[in-house]
């Protein structure tokens, strides 16, 4: 089946409708409505048996893709449970249809994986260590580190986007991608309601923590997918700005800071 090209223009109009969404503040019950318009809307994606990926593409590509595909495929009980003592119903239910959008996600890049004649993981420690993390404290700590892998999913998979010349590929990436824009802006307001309250120097705390844990995550990001950055014509350093600007943005939408204000200072 052919796919709707998805151009830049629609990704800035998905994000400036998820940014839309927290204007007046978080609102789960908002958010439910676009999860469930997204769900509606979403288009079918089916990746075909054989993919249009070059033979030297394919290795490190597949690398990647298995250990995107696994970080994906999670039930989320532990997420769910935590977001049941909001004691919000509607949080509840968008959480569960976030991670049911993920698991799209998974399904999408299993059919990727192999459809390049590549085999699925069954578990891989960089997923163990983002679990570990996730459930250190409480729900706030599971969904900054969250926050951590949906900046780098969304960097990769707009590199892939961008760069594969398959279209079929090119566009079940960008499909992703807005689908991550909505995550993105998702998790940023429910921080933002959290810590609304919260001295400025907490914040300042908070942030200091998390861009430790970011830019740890980022380095070792780097080194394992350094192969699969350069079959796609993207030098790790620019595809590090990229994660940079991201993470920056996300800090202001959820603390309420700007990252230079924190750590350059
Ligand atoms: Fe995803
Ligand atoms: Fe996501």
């Amino acid at each position: 089946m052919v796919l709707p090209k998805v151009p830049k223009a629609l990704e800035e109009a998905k994000e400036s409708s998820s940014l839309a969404l927290n204007e007046e503040g978080f609102s789960s019950k908002r958010w439910l409505a676009y999860f469930q318009e997204n769900k509606k809307s979403c288009p079918q994606i089916v990746i075909p048996a054989t993919v249009n990926i070059p033979a030297a593409m394919r290795p490190p590509l597949i690398h990647s893709l298995q250990r995107f595909q696994i970080g994906e495929t999670g039930e989320g009980k532990h997420l769910k449970k935590f977001a049941a003592r909001m004691n919000d119903p509607d949080y509840e239910k968008c959480i569960d249809m976030f991670i049911k959008e993920e698991q799209h996600h998974a399904r999408i890049l299993a059919q990727m994986i192999a459809g390049m004649d590549g085999t699925l993981l069954s578990w891989h420690w960089s997923d163990l260590v983002f679990i570990a993390l996730r459930r250190l404290l409480h729900l706030k700590t599971e969904i900054f580190v969250l926050l951590i892998a949906e900046v780098i999913g969304k960097c990769f998979y707009r590199t892939c986007s961008a760069n594969l010349e398959d279209p079929l590929l090119s566009d079940a990436f960008s499909l992703i991608v807005l689908d991550e824009l909505g995550h993105l802006e998702f998790h940023c307001g429910f921080l933002r309601k959290q810590f609304e309250n919260s001295p400025v120097l907490v914040r300042k705390f908070v942030l200091l923590c998390w861009s430790w844990l970011f830019y740890c995550a980022c380095s070792v990001f780097i080194a394992d997918h350094k192969r699969a950055l350069m079959a796609l014509n993207v030098q790790p350093k620019q595809f590090l700005e990229d994660l940079h600007t991201t993470f920056r943005i996300c800090s202001r939408r959820s603390l309420s800071l700007e990252w230079q204000e924190v750590v350059e200072k």
